[in-house]
């Protein structure tokens, strides 16, 4: 399924003051594949994420996007970055503003899309994650699952050639947890490249291509689900897999 490289990340070094956050990390995510980050809290996972869409700056390595490297600053950088969607823990839908604003919000401000197209398309986004007849309510009126699915259609609106979800699933109530983590397994399903942090082992299990496993801002392992989780290779993995595998 991994075609060419879509998202590149050689030799990336960041910190924050002395604290060495991520350290040289080395990471391909193919098109159409479904990388999953775990790895203990403090770990970098997140860091990460933000570096990847340049919401944190760099001190060095490279990170391309579909063949082009990611400027550091300016409208090119902006533009680059709207390629990448994000998902985060807490759904950040604006509030003042109707389900099918805030998936239009983004299509009309940034590219310029006509109001009736956009509203149009951000039918059909809220339909593909089973949010079709919530389209005229406000956010505090819609579950947590619910708000977060509405977050990943506004994600979608943009068209991204890959989405980050930075653990989507951890603010919900556990009954909410499934409906979200379906909308994503139908994403990946359908192609969508995706980058996901997640405590969700059983969504790493069936949806990802790759574990990546950090910790201490490193890349630890690397590899697929199976052989990640029958056979960690590392201390830190199987220390960390005995405790979350507990509960
Ligand atoms: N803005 C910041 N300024 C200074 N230090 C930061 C900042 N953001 C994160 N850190 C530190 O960087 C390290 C990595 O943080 P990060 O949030 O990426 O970890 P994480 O793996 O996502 O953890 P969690 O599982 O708790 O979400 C931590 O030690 C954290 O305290
Ligand atoms: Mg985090």
């Amino acid at each position: 399924m991994a075609g060419e490289a879509l998202i590149e990340l050689r030799g990336v070094n960041k910190y924050y003051g002395k604290l060495h956050v991520l350290q040289d990390i080395d990471l391909t995510v193919g098109r159409g594949e479904v990388v999953v980050i775990i790895g203990p809290s403090g770990s970098g996972k997140s860091t990460l994420c933000r570096t990847i869409n340049r919401l944190e700056t760099i001190e060095s390595g490279t990170i391309t996007l579909d063949g082009t490297p990611l400027p550091d600053e300016g409208r090119a950088l902006a533009e680059l970055r709207a390629e990448v969607g994000m998902v985060f823990q807490s759904f950040n839908l604006f509030a003042h503003k109707t389900v099918l604003a805030n998936v239009m919000l983004a299509p009309v401000k940034v590219r310029k899309v006509k109001k009736e197209d956009a509203a149009r398309r951000a039918r059909e986004l809220l339909d593909r994650v089973g949010l079709a007849s919530q389209a005229e309510k406000y956010p505090a009126q819609l579950s947590g699952g619910q708000q977060q699915r509405v977050a990943i259609a506004r994600a979608l609106a943009m068209d991204p050639l890959a989405l980050l979800f930075d653990e989507p699933t951890s603010a919900l109530d556990p009954e909410m947890i499934n409906e979200v983590l379906e909308v994503m397994q139908q994403l990946a399903r359908d192609g969508m490249t995706m980058v996901v942090v997640t405590h969700e082992m059983g969504f790493a299990r069936s949806a990802a291509n790759r574990v990546v496993f950090m910790a201490d801002g490193r890349i630890i392992e690397d590899r697929a689900p199976e052989d990640f989780f029958t056979a960690p290779r590392s201390d830190r993995a199987k220390d960390f897999l005995s405790k979350i595998l507990k509960h």
